[in-house]
Parts: structure tokens; C-alpha cells; sequence
């Protein structure tokens, strides 16, 4: 499944032209300065496609747009993120269901434990400092909006495979978040067959995505077994396992179906930091590999973007 030395020399100009493009976040210091070309492995063929999950977020601080700015500038244009709704309606990008790990809310708002992002609102999140945490030099990074996200991703001409976070907390953040991409201009036709994935663990909150947008690209987040595989492929297009949980026999069955819009079903896999085991699911035969340190994963295995 993988792409052909012929996209070699376009997938290497558009990482050039990405990193030429800049960005506003500075790189940090662990990540490499540059953006190699992709390169072809020894059988002539790209490696799978490298998701950089939840930005460069081994480098810079998760889910920021200091994270997304840093993969462009190594030259990834596939980002993941996590969007979850705080107190007065707002969608924000954020992993966790608090806010203790990845901000500076337990200082700024002591007495509001356990800091669950639905228990505070768009602009006390504004408040907090999201960088911090992982480094001095991104002290005053923010939570982003998710209309902030998507700004930034259609400014750096990247590529979103967008997670719905815990949608049981949040009643109707499918129907709210397509609206937010429509207003942002992300439901348009090459957005859609191009630039956009959306991606849950909650099947049923895929369902309703394809429901109200069947012309989207999804996936699943999970390992079903083997049997219960045709029934996802009716209402999604990709099953994204948890490395440790799969098999070359696997990835081969889902790949013999096809799913909701009538072709082969992919695997994108989650979540690969060294050269090891990105070799070893590559020889899986996995379509995409989820990544913190995606730099590694294209060092190890190449990669179309
Ligand atoms: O994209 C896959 C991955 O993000 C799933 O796990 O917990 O990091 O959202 P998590
Ligand atoms: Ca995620």
C-alpha cells in the first residue's frame, strides 16, 4: 500500500516548501534543526504515513500550536490533535479530561480540584500557561481553540486527523465540531478527500459522524476482533490500533475489507516512538504510524508525508 519512488521528489518539495513557510514556535533543543527529504526504503517504496500525534509532542508541548508549528518545520504536514468543550460551550484542544497535567491550573485556580476541562470556562482556559510543563522556553503557550487549531493548521497547510476526546462528557460535540470545521472552511471537497480524518474510541460517536457527514473520512480507535471487523467497516473507513495489540494477520484482515465509502480499509497505528518497532509494524503492514518523535519514525521507515 505504500506510495512509489515517483512521489519522492514532490513529498521532498513539499517539505522544503514547509519548512521555507516558518513558524511562530521555536524549535526544542532534542528536536533536529532540519527537515530531511523522504526517502525510499531498500525495496523502492515510501514508508507508511507519519502522524505527528498531538504535534512534534516530544519536542514541544502537546496539543499547542507551538507543537504543530514545530511538525511543519520538520516537515510533516499529518497532525493529530484532542478536542473536548469547557464550561460555556467552547471546543478546545486538550488531551486529558483535566487540566492539572498539561497547564498551570492547580497554581492559577487552587480551589477548583479536580480541574476537569468541562468545569471551566473558554476564557479562564485562556488563562492558563500550556508550556510551561514541558519546558521554559514555552512558557505562556495556550490551550488553543479549536477554531484557533484550525487556523493554524490551514496556515501551515497541514493535515488533520482530528480526535473526538471522551464525546460521553460532552453530548453533541460531533454535530458542534462539524460545524466548526464547516465554518472554518474544512468541509469543503479537498479538505475532505485530502486533509481531514476524524477519529474516535467511541464507536458510536463515529457513527454519528458519518451519519451527518458520510462524504468524511473516519476511523475507529481500537483493536476489534477479527469477526466483529465487517460491522465497523459499515460506518468507518480506518480501524487505528494500539501497537502492542496487533498481528500481520490482523492488519491483513482488515485490510480484505472494504469500509464505508467502498475502499480497502487502512490501519493507522498508535503510538511509535523508536526505530524498532516502527520497522516492526511497518512490516505489518500498517498504512500509517501515530507518532510523538516523528522525525524517528521517518528515520526508521521512511514516509510519503
Ligand atoms: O491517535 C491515536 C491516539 O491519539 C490515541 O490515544 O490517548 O493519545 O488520544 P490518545
Ligand atoms: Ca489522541
Amino acid at each position: 500500500m505504500y506510495v512509489r519512488t515517483a512521489a519522492v521528489a514532490a513529498a521532498a518539495f513539499l517539505g522544503l516548501t514547509f519548512t521555507l513557510l516558518g513558524g511562530s514556535a521555536s524549535p526544542a533543543a532534542t528536536a533536529p534543526a532540519t527537515a530531511p527529504a523522504p526517502a525510499p526504503d531498500s525495496a523502492g517504496l515510501l514508508g507508511p504515513t507519519v502522524y505527528a500525534h498531538r504535534g512534534a509532542s516530544a519536542y514541544a508541548p502537546e496539543n499547542t500550536l507551538a507543537s504543530i508549528d514545530l511538525a511543519m518545520r520538520l516537515g510533516f504536514t499529518w497532525v493529530e490533535n484532542d478536542v473536548q468543550r469547557t464550561k460555556d460551550g467552547e471546543l478546545v484542544v486538550i488531551h486529558d479530561d483535566t487540566l492539572a497535567r498539561t497547564t498551570d491550573a492547580e497554581q492559577v485556580f487552587p480551589d477548583r480540584k479536580p480541574w476537569r476541562v468541562k468545569d471551566f470556562t473558554a476564557a479562564e482556559i485562556a488563562r492558563l500557561d500550556a508550556g510551561s510543563w514541558f519546558g521554559p522556553r514555552f512558557a505562556g503557550a495556550r490551550v488553543p481553540t479549536l477554531r484557533e487549531y484550525m487556523e493554524r493548521v490551514e496556515g501551515n497547510r497541514q493535515r488533520l486527523l482530528l480526535e473526538i476526546k471522551k464525546p460521553e462528557l460532552y453530548p453533541g460535540i460531533e454535530e458542534q465540531t462539524l460545524r466548526l470545521l464547516g465554518e472554518t472552511g474544512w468541509l469543503d471537497a479537498q479538505h475532505v478527500s485530502r486533509r481531514l480524518v476524524v477519529q474516535s474510541f467511541s464507536a458510536d460517536s463515529v457513527r454519528v459522524v458519518h451519519r451527518l457527514r458520510p462524504d468524511l473520512v473516519t476511523a475507529f480507535l481500537g483493536t476489534p476482533a477479527v469477526a466483529d471487523l465487517p460491522r465497523y467497516a459499515e460506518f468507518t473507513d480506518r480501524i487505528n490500533p494500539w501497537h502492542t495489540t496487533i498481528s500481520a494477520d490482523w492488519v491483513a484482515a482488515v485490510h480484505g475489507l472494504r469500509g464505508a465509502h467502498g475502499k480497502t480499509m487502512e490501519v493507522d497505528t498508535w503510538i511509535v516512538d523508536d526505530a524498532p518497532t516502527a520497522r516492526k509494524v511497518r512490516e505489518m503492514g500498517v498504512d500509517g504510524i501515530i507518532t510523538n518523535a516523528p522525525d524517528v519514525v521517518r528515520g526508521a521507515v521512511g514516509s510519503y508525508f
